[in-house]
């Protein structure tokens, strides 16, 4: 009796300490705020996506600036995909949309299509920084990003030039 409750404090404790590394599933949530108004924002983030539709951005298909797909625009939420050049890994995005004052705040949703998948080399992150990033926003007045490991897979460690 005793044991067993030793050994699922410790599974429990060993469970606990993963999930609050990293989401279980690899995945990233984040948020950017930006001074400019949401139409504006989301137009900017519509066009990257068709900017980077092919692989005319990345022909050798050495970076993840490509292979993006715009999959709808419903009022404050606009949802795609990306995949990986080159072991073509399917990742499902989500941006909504939210007027705050004169700003603009913008949640991030990446989370990656195969079930299994754990770590992904800060692939999430990537997906939806390097979007934002073409879309100039990164480079607009105020702009700011939030997130950290727990709700971003591998977010200390990002890299987002190979990843
Ligand atoms: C949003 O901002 C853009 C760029 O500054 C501007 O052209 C546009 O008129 C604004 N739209 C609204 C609805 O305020």
């Amino acid at each position: 009796m005793g044991i067993s409750v030793a050994l699922v404090v410790v599974v429990i404790a060993g469970v606990i300490a993963l999930g609050s590394t990293y989401p279980f599933h690899a995945s990233c949530k984040l948020d950017w705020t930006v001074s400019t108004n949401c139409s504006a924002a989301m137009t900017a983030i519509e066009n990257q996506f068709t900017a980077w539709a092919d692989d005319s951005n990345c022909p050798q298909h050495d970076n993840e600036r490509c292979f993006y797909t715009l999959k709808s625009k419903n009022g404050d939420t606009i949802k795609g995909t990306h995949k990986t050049p080159v072991k073509e890994y399917v990742d499902d995005l989500t941006f909504t949309f939210t007027t705050s004052g004169q700003s603009c705040k913008i949640h991030g949703f990446s989370t990656s299509e195969t079930w299994y998948a754990v770590l992904d080399y800060s692939t999430n992150y990537c997906n939806l920084h390097n979007l934002a990033e073409g879309a100039g926003l990164t480079k607009m007045a105020g702009f700011t990003e939030t997130t950290s490991d727990s709700i971003c897979t591998q977010y200390s460690s990002r890299n987002c030039d190979k990843y």
